[in-house]
């Protein structure tokens, strides 16, 4: 069971393969993403929630993704003269998660 607004990483190891997954609980909902920044490669376990958005905020260069969607959509201002082709990011890659009887379930393709 996950506290409501907390997250944590959880390990997996499908057909070999490492992946890490930061599952979590914002005002009440659930979300799994790769644990990994798609800007840099980051943890994004270390990084900071905003309950009012539903973003998680990269603790390195303070990218700001939906937890739902993925999509980027914010870079702070202090990154406005920067180079392009450094603040290019991908989505964040976003997994379906549900929890049935006290248990999590993350579907991973
Ligand atoms: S590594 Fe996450 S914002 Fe740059």
């Amino acid at each position: 069971m996950i506290k409501n607004n907390s997250m944590e990483v959880i390990h997996l190891r499908p057909d070999n393969k490492i992946i890490d997954i930061l599952i979590g609980k914002i005002n009440g909902k659930l979300f799994a993403c790769e644990n990994y920044c798609p800007h840099r490669g980051a943890s994004l376990s270390k990084s900071t929630i905003s309950y009012s958005n539903q973003r998680i905020i990269c603790y390195l260069h303070d990218f700001e993704y939906n937890i739902s969607t993925g999509k980027l959509e914010n870079i702070p201002p202090k990154w406005l003269h920067q180079n392009p082709e450094w603040k290019k990011s991908n989505d964040l890659v976003i997994y379906k998660i549900i929890e049935k009887e006290n248990n999590i379930y993350v579907d991973i393709p």
